[in-house]
């Protein structure tokens, strides 16, 4: 690779914009940030604030944390910005969401009042499921997005914020595909003015961000930036974007076990995955427009990772079924249930059972961190358009043209690593530890 990197320092303060701030995963970020900040809590999970790195040769024994490698964004820096189309303050949607302890909201109780989410960018087609009625009447939805790009003005210049970067947290929207509108920039801008009944809400938001500078990654397996258009934008904009869907619970352990079979050419000949789940989220997705949106999503993964086509025997023949169901009782303390049918030597099969009692936005508040740190050093260090070091975050991971994503934690997580050794400057690491015995 030619292109060298120069990373900027973090001035200043760092601006997160989060379509969705009253949601379950926004305000289990926002509260532990907060709580940081305060010194009554910690962010366990977290790449960026935790992980370690190698650098040079095992004998050298040199692994910083990241946070020392690089110049990353301190969590003091961080000011919070949103909109949601339910007008509850951070504090009471926090209580709402019943993902923390009221004791533990308690003590960042000022601190989540003073964040008020602004109307949304929303119409009911896109989620039919949500009734919250804070949402911003406009006559187009150009016009929408420019009143978008002035409260995101307005905000950076009140708050003195030097950098900006927008993770949707907003629910999941109902499954599009690309169309002609989505295609170049003029088309999506025409669209706006026409209000295209093809551009959702999140589109619209993302549309906003790369006007403003500001990157964007969408925690949501709905398109949003991911249409040529927007990707065009990015570009056009020196901004970096990536998505899609966080990768928490159920799919991350898939992602574990799924390429440990692989690599040791076990067969497959089904993978059964069921879920239940209680949240705004699992209400959202009990429409199973909605839910269709998940379901790609969420069944994309084994193909990449099995790669039938070259393993036909292994892979060529197998099931693969995902089911969520809406489970008020359990809220948002999720449990996933797989059932993986495996083969071995000779053919005789053989079975794993996963049962994942885990907490949703436990998970995904860690990523949501990462992405905002990342993103922000992506930003400084002139990396523009997809971010695809950032698939270790995701379900459905943004690739280039001519690519196909990659799937796997393992070597997703070793892609991350090396990029961040590129922009340290550092050499990347192969693995292969040869040098030790022939050098
Ligand atoms: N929690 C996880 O582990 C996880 C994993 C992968 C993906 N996700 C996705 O992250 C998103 C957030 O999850 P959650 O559990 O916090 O859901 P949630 O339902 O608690 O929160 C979503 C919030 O978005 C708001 N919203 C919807 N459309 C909006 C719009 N157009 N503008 C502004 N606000 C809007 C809703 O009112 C709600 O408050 C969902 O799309 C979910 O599918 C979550």
């Amino acid at each position: 690779m030619k292109k060298k990197f120069k990373v900027s320092k973090p001035k200043g303060k760092l601006g997160v914009l989060i379509p969705g701030i009253s949601g379950a995963v926004s305000t289990t970020f926002i509260a532990g940030i907060l709580a940081k900040k305060k010194g009554v809590g910690e962010l366990f999970g977290s790449l960026s604030q935790m992980g370690s790195i190698r650098i040079g040769k095992r004998t050298e024994n040199k692994t910083p944390l990241i946070k020392d490698l690089l110049p990353l964004a301190e969590i003091e820096d961080i000011e919070f910005f949103g909109w949601d189309v339910y007008n509850d303050n951070c504090y009471n949607a926090c209580l709402k969401s019943g993902v923390l302890t009221k004791d533990q909201i308690e003590l960042i109780k000022d601190e989540l009042e003073e964040i008020q989410p602004q109307k949304a960018v929303f119409d009911k087609k896109f989620a039919a499921n949500l009734k919250g009625k804070n949402i911003k009447r406009e006559k187009n939805l150009f016009k929408l997005a420019n009143e978008l790009i002035d409260e995101i003005n307005l905000f950076k210049e009140k708050n003195n914020i030097k950098r900006l970067v927008m993770v949707w947290c907003g629910s999941t929207e109902i499954f599009l595909k690309i169309k002609k509108v989505h295609k170049t920039i003029s088309s999506f801008e025409k669209g706006l003015k026409n209000n295209d009944p093809d551009i959702s809400p999140s589109m619209i938001y993302a549309y906003a961000a790369l006007k403003c500078g500001s990157a964007y990654a969408n925690g949501a397996p709905n398109l949003s930036v991911d249409i040529p258009a927007l990707i065009n934008l990015s570009i056009k904009n020196k901004v970096p974007i990536c998505g899609k869907d966080f990768k928490t619970g159920q799919t991350l352990m898939k992602t574990i076990l799924a390429p440990g079979i692989k690599s040791r050419l076990l067969g497959l000949n089904g993978w059964f995955s069921t879920n239940i789940l209680g949240n705004r989220d699992g209400e959202v997705l009990d429409n199973p427009k909605n839910f269709k949106t998940k379901e790609e999503s969420k069944l994309s993964v084994l193909d990449h990772i099995f790669q039938p086509d070259l393993y036909p025997d292994l892979y060529g023949d197998f099931y693969h079924k995902v089911r969520i169901n809406y489970y008020p009782p359990r809220g948002d303390e999720k449990e996933a249930w797989d059932n993986i049918d495996i083969f071995g030597w000779l053919g005789y099969p053989m079975q794993i059972k996963v049962n994942f009692l885990c907490r949703d936005s436990i998970l995904a508040a860690p990523i949501v961190l990462d992405l905002v740190i990342f993103m922000d050093l992506a930003q400084r260090s002139g990396m523009v358009g997809i971010q695809e070091w950032m698939s270790f975050y995701f379900k459905s991971p943004m690739y280039g043209d001519n690519l196909y994503p990659e799937h796997d934690l393992f070597i997703q997580s070793m892609k991350l690593k090396n990029t961040l050794r590129i922009l340290a400057g550092e050499k990347t690491i192969d693995h292969s530890g040869l040098d030790y015995y022939y050098d």
